[in-house]
């Protein structure tokens, strides 16, 4: 099946008589997993209405330069810039020599010059426009400039002539705009990872809490997201910008974010628990500031749930991975913990001063049944790219059932 879980893809619609078949593209496009804006010239609007191709993308439809309505922060620079691909479908005559000339005379042909994504154009129109010497030159220079064209196919056409014109049929269009995706690691997986701290309340203005900026846990999320993943991110309160194309859902306490991931357990293929949640939590919050009286006082706490733990014995685990911090004996300790937790992959920092918590970078030791692979220190992003890896290999191992490739054990070599 083609998949382009979570690839944007502009579709842009010209004025002809196959435009009725981009709402077919459109469906199509999404069942597969992109995300669809899509586009129309002025003319497209007479052959399909764009209340049909809103509905279907599930977003506004746009067909003006200079549209007052336009969607909050997606004018015609933002659109260009979201998009992964773009697809002009069924691209007419007059769209080809537009957009040969380097014309920004509407929407589209302006996003067509603006954006930095693969252009692909499917040619619909009349065989003897086909034919024409201005069309081939426009299609010729087109071509010279890198824009994929996608037919068009031959067969019988609206106007009752037979030849080349006919746009190509929506799924082979679909196949087209996933070709043009280099295969991602872990294209199609449903990820879930947490990541933060967590914050658990004594009284309306005090919480326990630890050092975790969450940074690691985010880089996480983004290298996932960057091998294709979708990625739900369950965060503790952290002061980081959420990464491209992941879903952020915000919590405090460890039983919220217990409660995020049991409610989404169902629905994903690998976990990731990167969070440092509070493993204690106080007995009792007060409703009210606790006032200063004794000299001393204690705060009884009580166990938060292990999310990971939890999640690793669950009926149908997904792929687990977690973290541990460990102050000394790290191969020691992160082999007891993997076992003791019943996870799949673990992988562990050093922590103490100037290491792990709080810092851009890191290194991490990584096991998982019958092997294991030293990630030396880097900057965490670069870090989680190749901690991605590893966990790309060992999940597909699992799903195919594969026999395992030969265990890392040095250092694992960047190849990024
Ligand atoms: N974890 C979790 N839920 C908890 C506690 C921890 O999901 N209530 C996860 C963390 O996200 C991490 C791993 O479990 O992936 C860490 O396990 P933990 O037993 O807390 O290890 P350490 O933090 O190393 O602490 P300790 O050695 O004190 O047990």
């Amino acid at each position: 099946m083609t998949t382009l879980t979570a690839k944007r893809i502009l579709v842009g619609v010209s004025g002809g008589i196959a435009a009725y078949k981009s709402a077919e593209l459109v469906r199509l496009l999404r069942a597969a997993g992109a995300e669809v804006r899509v586009v129309m010239t002025p003319a497209a609007t007479r052959f399909i209405t764009p209340l049909t191709l809103q509905a279907l993308s599930g977003h506004p439809v746009r067909v003006e330069l200079f549209d007052a309505g336009a969607e909050a922060g997606m004018d015609h620079i933002h659109l260009a810039r979201w998009a992964d691909a773009v697809l002009v479908a069924p691209a007419s005559a007059d769209l080809l020599a537009r957009l040969a000339a380097g014309r920004a005379d509407d929407l589209l042909t302006t996003l067509c010059l603006a954006t930095r994504a693969p252009l692909l154009v499917a040619p619909a129109m009349n065989s003897a426009m086909w034919a024409h010497p201005a069309t081939r030159d426009n299609v010729a220079r087109l071509a010279a400039r890198g824009v994929t064209l996608i037919g068009p196919a031959e067969g019988e056409q609206a106007c009752g002539e037979t030849g080349p014109g006919r746009l190509v049929e929506p799924p082979q269009l679909v196949a087209a705009v996933a070709g043009r995706f280099r295969a991602g690691l872990l294209d199609g997986v449903r990820a879930l990872i947490t990541a933060g701290p967590t914050r658990e309340p004594v009284d309306p203005v005090r919480f326990l809490t630890n050092r975790s900026s969450g940074k690691m846990g985010y880089a996480v999320a983004a290298a996932l997201a960057e091998a294709g993943a979708s990625v739900t991110l369950v965060s503790g309160p952290v002061a980081l910008e959420v990464p491209d194309r992941v879903r952020c859902i915000r919590v405090e306490r460890a039983a919220e974010m217990a409660e995020a991931v049991r409610a989404r357990l169902a629905e994903i293929d690998l976990f990731v628990a990167a969070a440092a949640v509070a493993d204690y939590r106080p007995a009792e919050t007060a409703p009210h500031k606790l006032k200063k009286r004794a000299e001393r006082m204690a705060l009884p706490l009580v166990r938060t749930p292990d999310i990971l733990a939890e999640v690793a014995a669950s009926t149908r685990p997904p792929f687990t991975v977690g973290f541990a911090a460990e102050t000394e004996d790290l191969e020691r300790h992160a082999r007891a913990k993997r076992m003791l937790k019943g996870v799949d992959m673990l992988a562990a920092n050093r922590v103490g001063a100037g290491e792990g918590f709080e810092v851009d970078d890191n290194a991490l030791l990584v096991v998982w049944e019958g092997g294991q692979a030293w990630l030396p220190r880097a900057p965490k992003p670069q870090l989680a790219r190749r901690l991605v890896r590893l966990i790309a290999e060992r999940y597909r191992e699992r799903r195919e059932g594969a026999p395992g490739t030969p265990a890392s054990t040095g250092d694992e070599k960047d190849t990024a």
